[in-house]
């Protein structure tokens, strides 16, 4: 998929809550520029026109109270922050209480230390650091609700064009919801530290034309590829302790500890987002988990290079 520019900018959203958000921050934003400016003009001002100059006498005349001036600058700062309240109230209020419409896209995700585990209930689909969801056009609204969890520690969901942030807390759900006007990839990031590897806890949202998304549904509801010819690594891989944290649907793996592996190579990158997801890179991930990303929870398997081989060969398999 080809990388669209302003993958992260907050000033260019392209959801409905996300352009909600930033027509309140330009409001914020002119409000104050408008009192910086006056305060500093007035100030600068007051510096050269008032200064003290060698025909002065000892001390400028003494004002003692003005209730004029002290009205004005009580007033006017309330009612700009009463304004302030005012609209931020409303934008919170428009944003928080949205309803999901019965086209809406359910999705659950639930934060890892240090991947995003992705889950459609409805559809039957579970997937790991990818989110795919259908454009939602003025004519055929189609958002996309998430509930939000944690197994371990806060986490925060941040896609900056597409919403803001809400964090993910263990025992709690929290939602929220996006709405994308324009296919294409959108980058997200957690924004809540997290542990060493909190940096790279990284989100792809890839936006599908509604057809796309349909057909992507499609392929990810299938069971994965069980191809003959990798019956060894499959077997091997059922073997070892990767079937403890890792799910493959239809064998025995079936651990929820680590990303669902059933679809794994119809993924873009590897460790959430911190290399490519090739076999070369796969292939260096499984040898030494530590040495991609260092301090992340997936033991080494003391695998021979032969068995290394095997089970790559395997898990390539999975589109
Ligand atoms: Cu998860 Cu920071």
């Amino acid at each position: 998929m080809d990388r669209p520019v302003h993958l992260t900018n907050i000033f260019d959203p392209i959801s409905t809550p996300a352009q909600a958000i930033v027509e309140l921050s330009w409001l914020v934003l002119w409000i104050c520029a408008g009192i910086f400016v006056i305060v500093v003009g007035l100030l600068t001002y007051i510096l050269i026109r008032f200064r003290r100059r060698r025909a002065d006498a000892d001390e400028p005349p003494q004002v003692y109270g003005s209730n004029q001036i002290e009205l004005a600058w009580t007033v006017i700062p309330m009612l700009t922050v009463v304004v302030l309240f005012l609209v931020t109230t409303r934008t919170i209020k428009a944003v928080q209480d949205a309803v999901p419409s019965p086209d809406t896209v359910h999705v659950t995700i639930v934060g890892h230390q240090w991947w995003w585990e992705i889950r459609y209930p409805a559809l039957g689909i579970v997937t790991a650091n990818e989110l795919h969801v259908p454009v939602s056009h003025q004519a055929q609204p189609r958002p996309t609700f998430l509930k939000l969890q944690s197994v371990d520690v806060a986490h925060s969901f941040w896609v900056p064009r597409l919403a803001g942030k809400t964090d993910l807390i263990p025992n709690r759900d929290n939602s929220m919801w996006i709405e994308p006007r324009e296919p294409g990839l959108y980058l997200g990031q957690c924004a809540e530290y997290c542990g060493t590897q909190h940096a790279n806890m990284l989100l792809r949202i890839i936006v599908h034309a509604r057809d796309d998304f349909e057909r992507w549904v499609a392929v990810q509801q299938q069971p994965p590829v069980n191809n003959p010819a990798m019956q060894v690594g499959r077997d091997l891989f059922q073997a070892t302790a990767c079937v403890n944290c890792h799910t493959v649907r239809e064998t025995n793996a079936n651990g929820t500890f680590g990303p669902d592996l059933s679809h794994l190579m119809s993924r873009a990158t590897l460790g959430a987002g911190v290399v490519d997801n090739t076999p070369h890179n796969l292939r260096a991930w499984i040898r030494n988990p530590q040495h991609l990303k260092p301090g992340n929870l997936m033991p080494d398997m003391q695998l021979t290079p032969q068995e290394l081989e095997h089970i790559v060969a395997y898990l390539v398999t999975l589109q």
